[in-house]
């Protein structure tokens, strides 16, 4: 079988072809999907890609699902997992209305809601403020939901605190020397833009090249959105599928979508395609 984990970050298995445009580890193969992918037309059995979509601008992600379409055999499997817009949105009205009334709870879940709408599309520095939340949360403030907040980032929250934890040698040595290579490459091209065009355009630079770092999200989707992209694209026997569900062989022994049992990513839409 051969199996493709599209835009992986850390989760990945060996037993799939795992790309990402900055590689975690060596298991990792770089590359840039919005160049496509990189392999012959139906040569795969499954491609899956969590949380990505969103990452891309409207015309790079219905690229991406035309490559996985492409490369995919009659029969291939395509599973999709992205931030599910429909419940970040009634989430966020549903804890608006509860905050006007000065529940406490809902007050802190609306903060958290707004995060997850506004400053996952919209920071301009690594984490943003999804990020300092995230570590006053870690503080035990007692104005902050914990278990709300858990119950939408799931296993992922450990992961982030586990990051966090990493000694600056560990830091360093989880990077590639290409990685190294490239921002030196970066801080020269920043000197020069900042003595030719002055410090708003350095910053623009800046913000520029974070805008294109894959961290930020691009669009969302809803279960009628990223169907309609599916069924646009040729793919059929599209469904809604929980995280433990799927078509895929085997998939939960991969712990992709799950970690130990647990939902790896709960604020999700977890959607299924086949290619006929
Ligand atoms: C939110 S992370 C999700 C990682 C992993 N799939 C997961 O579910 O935990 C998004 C990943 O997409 C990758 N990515 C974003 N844009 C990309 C691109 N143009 N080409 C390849 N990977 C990309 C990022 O580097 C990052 O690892």
């Amino acid at each position: 079988m051969k199996l493709v984990n599209i835009g992986c970050g850390q989760t990945l298995h060996p037993d799939w072809i795992n790309l990402d445009l900055v590689p975690s580890s060596p298991a990792v193969r770089s590359f840039d999907i919005r160049r496509g992918l990189p392999f012959a037309e139906r040569t795969c059995d499954v491609c899956y890609s969590s949380h990505v979509l969103e990452h891309l601008q409207p015309a790079q992600a219905s690229f991406l699902i035309t490559e996985t379409f492409r490369v995919l055999k009659p029969g291939g499997i395509l599973r999709i997992v992205v931030p599910d817009l429909e419940q970040i949105a009634r989430l966020y009205l549903a804890s608006l209305e509860q905050s006007l009334s000065g529940d406490s709870q809902a007050i802190a879940q609306l903060d958290w809601m707004r995060l997850e709408l506004l400053d996952q599309m919209t920071r301009t520095q690594a984490g943003g403020e999804m990020g300092k939340y995230l570590d006053r949360l870690n503080d035990q403030n007692p104005d902050l939901d914990k278990a709300f907040v858990r119950s939408r980032m799931g296993a992922e929250i450990d992961n982030y605190y586990q990051a966090k934890k990493l000694t600056r040698w560990q830091k360093i040595q989880s990077k590639q020397p290409t990685w190294y290579l490239q921002k030196i490459r970066v801080k020269i091209a920043e000197l020069f833009v900042l003595l030719i065009a002055g410090k708003q355009a350095q910053e623009g630079f800046q913000e520029g090249l974070f805008r294109n770092s894959g961290e930020l999200h691009r669009w969302m989707y809803d279960r009628f959105s990223l169907q309609q992209l599916l069924s646009q694209t040729g793919f059929i026997k599209i469904q809604v599928c929980q995280a433990t569900e799927s078509r895929i062989p085997n998939f939960n022994h991969f712990e992709l979508d799950t970690l130990q049992g647990q939902i790896r990513k709960p604020d999700s839409l977890f959607m299924e395609a086949v290619k006929p």
